[in-house]
């Protein structure tokens, strides 16, 4: 996985800090995941490999939800943020 953030240049910062910047990097690792099976998908004709990589992907989409839902119990602020994403893209979307 292609490291976005390096733990070892924030030894001295908080434990929280640290987590909320390691559950960032595991959503881009769940997102990251979910592209190769949806691709790989694609890529094959065999029924079972279809069925067995799509019930993987879904996985990881539910992981995706877990890892957000840790992060924001420990950034409200990103749940604020991301429910005005949301919001915004509601209505613009529903003109
Ligand atoms: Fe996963």
């Amino acid at each position: 996985m292609r490291r976005f953030f390096n733990i070892l240049d924030n030894q001295n910062k908080p434990n929280k800090f640290i987590t909320i910047q390691n559950t960032r990097e595991d959503i881009i690792g769940e997102l990251e995941a979910i592209i190769q099976y949806e691709n790989h998908i694609e890529q094959t004709m065999d029924p079972i490999a279809q069925a067995t990589l799509k019930d993987i992907a879904n996985e990881e989409k539910l992981h995706v939800g877990q890892l957000f839902g840790l992060l924001f119990s420990l950034d409200p602020e990103s749940k604020e943020e991301f429910e005005k994403g949301l919001k915004e893209f509601d209505s613009i979307n529903k003109k």
